[in-house]
């Protein structure tokens, strides 16, 4: 039998500090969420949602999974961006991709893998419909940052289509589908899809997003 004493040790650490500064936080949160956000990024661990954009507990609803691939039949992630967009009437839906991302790269090399390679068919499905731009960079580690790219692209338009935020939108709701690339390099993140507000935002900023990723 083991434990992890140096992790439970931690969260007590770390539940003392926020309860000496906000005694009631933890009273708070435990009775409802309200996050303004929702995070669909990759399971990487070095792409913490809350800490890269320095936000606490309550403050964003998240969904990761390996390259931050959204499928139109993936439960999962759908019953994810259900809850959040129809329950918690979050704001915004942000993609977050990241460069150097291995799935992504694994979906560049044509290897069997297994399992995963049913996974990775979503991007190399996304790698062949953008064939042509990709063959004319020769610097691997560019292909890799622009596919990289081009998958959260892809995955923002994925995310407008859903019935969800289709149905949203309809109602009214306010919601926009932003999507960001992260840079493990430097920690930054960048803008690759702006805010998508409305189903008549969503091929006009596919169409800028595709070409101001390509453009480099
Ligand atoms: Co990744």
């Amino acid at each position: 039998m083991r434990t992890l004493r140096d992790l439970l040790a931690n969260n007590k650490a770390w539940a003392k500090s926020i309860t000496e500064n906000e005694p009631d936080f933890f009273d708070q949160l435990s009775q409802q969420q309200s996050p303004e956000y929702l995070w669909i990024g990759c399971a990487d661990s070095r792409v913490p949602a809350n800490q890269i954009v320095g936000l606490q507990p309550g403050d964003v609803f998240v969904h990761r999974n390996v390259a931050n691939v959204v499928v139109h039949s993936d439960m999962n992630c759908l019953s994810v961006i259900e809850y959040a967009v129809a329950i918690l009437k979050v704001r915004h839906i942000i993609v977050c991709g990241h460069y150097g991302c291995g799935g992504v790269n694994a979906a560049l090399d044509n290897h069997a893998l297994g399992l995963i390679d049913n996974w990775l068919r979503h991007l190399r499905d996304i790698r062949q419909k953008h064939d042509h731009t990709l063959a004319h960079i020769h610097d691997d580690e560019r292909r890799l940052d622009l596919l990289c790219e081009l998958n959260v692209v892809e995955q923002v338009q994925n995310v407008c289509s859903t019935t969800i935020v289709q149905q949203a939108w309809r109602n009214g709701q306010e919601l926009s589908v932003h999507g960001w690339i992260y840079s493990l390099q430097n920690g930054l993140l960048q803008t690759v899809s702006p805010g998508i507000s409305g189903p008549d935002e969503i091929s006009e900023v596919y169409r800028i997003a595709i070409s101001s990723s390509t453009a480099e």
